[in-house]
């Protein structure tokens, strides 16, 4: 059936286009597990030093340490312990796990053996969001394969260590995204997001010691470890290594997935990569991380595509997911769309949260349609500052940042709604 959408491949989706990569067979027939059975000769604190001398960092959203987050887990306790893979992709804009786990099965699952064999994992349990139908019967099958093939099970690939994995799927919150909200649901429970700490290395799924990662951070593990910490360093800057999957949508020709360096200029990726802006219009704003991050104008389109620069910009790499939005755009109306998500998402458990989104849109709606004024666009930036870093979890600023970006950049369509008493994009799209 092969990929139909547009893309840029690297050594993580080198194969994606083949059909029978999907297969343990094919998988192995390019080199598949080759790495697990490497790791599996290696001491575990080998294994979790190569991964940290490597700098990879996880691709979930937060871009935290993958080598130092496996060394928190307790190596002296006789606890069970657990890892978790989160596939529950719900960042809006955000695809490239879909990818991963439609067309690489198999690698997630060599990443995810290699990380129990280092942790000490009895168990890992993925979770993948609900509406991930399809993926989650191709990763159901790849498990099952693993399983007659004897790469899982009491005895993975001969030796004597046993791990099994289990797949659960979501039932479509964005909260359970969450690494805490996602371990509650896991157990059964409402997905809420738990206080911290207690950190997952200490109590995370049924209470016991566990490590959360991201689908593509568990990918770039066999290649760490089939190809060495230096090798990796070799792609993307000194702070942020390795490739990743940029998901581009929105206003260009050629929206799709492409696996780039860290650290390539945002302007490329758009203009280069995806084709441009369609029928000759420019570009307005960009969202470069997934819906949470705060967007970019068109001046800073220059900025590579790494935390480190990102951050500089006061935006983040969030997951990837770049959302172009030309000039035909009202940024008002895209703010109606983006606190009509949280508003519904939030979990309730916070107040400046549960009150906050609900305040954020009801006043975007309201100069949307022309009945704002001045002061509203001041009452904005207010509560979205004071629902930042005041919360049980980061949904709180996920949802302030994009609007504070919003005001930061185009305060213009903002005070325009106010003085025209209407929306003043007649050509943008519809709600
Ligand atoms: C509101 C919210 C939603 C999140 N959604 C996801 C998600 O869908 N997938 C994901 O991998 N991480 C998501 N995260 C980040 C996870 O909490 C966690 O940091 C990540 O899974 C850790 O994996 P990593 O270290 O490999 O990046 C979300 C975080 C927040 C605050
Ligand atoms: S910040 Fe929002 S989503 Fe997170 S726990 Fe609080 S109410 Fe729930």
């Amino acid at each position: 059936m092969g990929l139909k959408v547009p893309y840029v491949t690297s050594y993580l989706t080198e194969h994606c286009a083949e059909d029978d990569y999907v297969s343990l067979a094919g998988y192995e027939a390019k080199g598949g597990y080759r790495a697990a059975k490497k790791a599996l000769g290696m001491a575990p604190q080998e294994v979790i030093n190569l991964v940290k001398e490597s700098g990879l960092q996880g691709r979930g959203g937060a871009g935290f340490s993958t080598g130092m987050k496996w060394s928190f887990m307790p190596q002296d306790s006789d606890r069970p312990k657990y890892l978790v893979c989160n596939a529950d992709e719900s960042e809006p804009g955000s695809f490239k796990d879909r990818l991963l786990l439609e067309r690489t099965p198999h690698k997630m699952l060599e990443g995810i053996l290699i990380a129990a064999w280092a942790t000490g994992a009895e168990k890992t349990f993925i979770y993948v969001r609900g509406e991930y139908a399809f993926p989650a019967d191709v990763v159901q099958r790849a498990i099952d394969e693993a399983y007659e093939k004897g790469i899982l099970g009491p005895r993975c690939m001969g030796k004597s260590f046993a791990h099994d994995v289990v797949l659960m799927r979501g039932a479509g919150a964005y909260i359970c995204g969450e690494e805490t909200g996602l371990l509650e649901s896991l157990e059964g429970k409402k997905g809420q997001p738990r206080k911290k700490p207690p950190f997952p290395a200490q109590y995370g799924a049924f209470g016991m010691p566990s490590t959360v990662n991201n689908v593509e951070t568990f990918c770039h593990v066999p290649h760490i470890v089939d190809q060495g910490a230096d090798w990796f360093r070799g792609f993307g800057t000194e702070k942020s290594p390795g490739t990743t999957l940029f998901g581009v949508s929105g206003h260009v020709v050629r929206p799709g997935l492409y696996e780039l360096p860290l650290g390539t200029p945002l302007d490329e990726i758009i203009f280069e990569h995806a084709g441009g802006i369609p029928g000759g219009r420019k570009v307005k704003g960009v969202i470069p991380g997934g819906m949470s991050m705060p967007v970019l104008p068109a001046g800073q389109l220059d900025v590579p595509m790494a935390n480190e620069y990102l951050r500089e910009r006061q935006s983040m790499l969030g997951t990837g997911g770049i959302m172009v939005m030309d000039e035909t755009t009202c940024m008002v109306r895209a703010s109606c769309i983006i606190t009509y998500f949280f508003r519904d998402e939030s979990c309730g458990q916070c107040t400046q949260c549960r009150e906050g989104t609900g305040w954020l849109n009801k006043i975007v709606n309201r100069l949307e349609r022309g009945a704002g004024s001045e002061k509203d666009i001041d009452i904005l930036v207010d509560v979205a500052g004071k629902m930042e870093g005041q919360t049980i979890c980061a949904f709180a600023d996920a949802a302030a940042w994009p609007v504070q970006g919003m005001i930061r950049h185009f305060r213009g369509d903002f005070e325009e709604h106010v003085r025209q008493q209407k929306c003043p994009f007649s050509g943008s799209f519809e709600l």
